[in-house]
């Protein structure tokens, strides 16, 4: 599959609020949410607005890969938090960076990001553009039920993006699935105000059925992994970084000793963080390239799992040429706050 990452990017908003903050108006304490999730603090959007840290990230990927705004031919902004249901997300960072293509959103929750890589692949395979920005921007403390002390602890605010390009044979495999269940992990829509609405509705309120969804993370990563191994003709053990959604650190744990893989290759971000949704991807995956960790050649196994309920893997060849494998962008201006 002819694809490449060419530059990745991200933005985190300037608040840092950690367990013990939550734990002066919540029944709750560091030491559960540490022990149970591995999250020792989260950023949560203040001043700055999804719109800010979408173009923030966005432009950092396009100057860790060279690329000019105007060189793209699609934006697409992977959200399920977006700060407006229209225009998209993906127009509004469209427009703040100068870019003049088409641009989209598209909603597979935190399975977005791989999600929209595959669209891309099928952009690129049909010729329509040479460059895709995809971008993952979700401020999920917006829709969180703040009493709730089961899910509330659990998520930050942040985005993270990566350009791609058309050239390269990048991508070694790709899967997708959704298996339904709407009641896993649930937020209603928009209630609306119509005169003729008899449906009865809840609190537009974010929900979850937490110890199902650590299960299916846990099995859909063991799965999702083997299963690329054996598609790029490949054993396990020979992958050299895994990136797979940061929802519990229990979760990669538990993976990591399925897959007979040390927990050390598992690349693990959610402690500052905590789950980005659909930016939890882009933003590990960002993080491992600014750090040094990725080489040419190297392979990285990504699976991302949420509301759907649906799975998104791929394995990648980091090919020369891709950010990381030049001159690298200090770690520290990738995370800088906002403000
Ligand atoms: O992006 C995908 C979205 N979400 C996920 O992937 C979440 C996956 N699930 C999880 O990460 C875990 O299931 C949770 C972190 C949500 C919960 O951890 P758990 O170990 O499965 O705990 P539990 O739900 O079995 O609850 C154990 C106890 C309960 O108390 P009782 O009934 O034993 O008295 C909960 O009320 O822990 C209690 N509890 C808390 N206590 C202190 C739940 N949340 C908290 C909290 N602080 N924040």
């Amino acid at each position: 599959m002819g694809l490449r990452i060419l530059g990745t990017g991200s933005a985190l908003p300037a608040r840092r609020v950690t367990n013990e903050e939550l734990s002066g108006f919540l029944d709750t304490s560091d030491e559960w949410i540490s022990q149970r999730t591995g999250i020792r603090a989260r950023r949560v959007c203040t001043t700055e607005t999804l719109d800010d840290l979408a173009t923030q990230a966005s432009r950092r990927a396009l100057e860790s890969a060279g690329v000019d705004a105007s060189e793209l031919g699609a934006v697409i902004c992977t959200t399920t938090s977006p700060d407006h249901v229209m225009p998209a997300e993906a127009s509004v960072v469209q427009g703040s960076i100068g870019a003049s293509c088409p641009s989209f959103d598209l909603a597979a929750a935190c399975a977005g990001f791989v999600f929209a890589l595959d669209v891309a692949d099928g952009i690129f395979a049909r010729g329509r553009a040479r460059r895709v920005l995809v971008v993952s921007a979700e401020r999920c403390t917006r829709y969180l039920d703040w009493t709730d002390r089961a899910t509330c602890v659990l998520f930050g605010d942040g985005a993270a993006a990566a350009v791609l390009g058309a050239e390269g044979e990048g991508l070694l495999s790709l899967r997708l699935s959704t298996q339904p269940d709407t009641g896993a992990l649930d937020l209603p829509g928009i209630p609306g105000s119509s005169p003729f609405d008899k449906t009865v509705r809840g609190p537009q309120l974010f929900s979850m059925r937490g110890r199902e969804i650590f299960k299916f993370g846990v099995t859909s990563i063991e799965r999702e992994v083997r299963a690329l191994a054996a598609d790029a003709g490949m054993e396990v053990a020979d992958i050299d970084h895994f990136v797979f959604h940061q929802a519990n650190g229990r979760i990669l744990d538990s993976a990591a000793t399925r897959l007979g893989i040390d927990a050390s290759r598992v690349v693990r971000t959610l402690a500052e963080t905590g789950n980005l949704s659909s930016a939890c991807i882009p933003h590990a995956l960002d993080h491992l390239v600014r750090s040094g960790g990725l080489t040419a050649g190297q392979t990285v196994a990504i699976v991302g799992f949420g509301a759907g309920l649906s799975v998104g893997s791929c394995l990648i060849r980091w090919e020369e040429g891709a950010a990381g494998t030049g001159p690298a962008l200090p770690h520290a201006a990738a995370k800088a706050p906002l403000t």
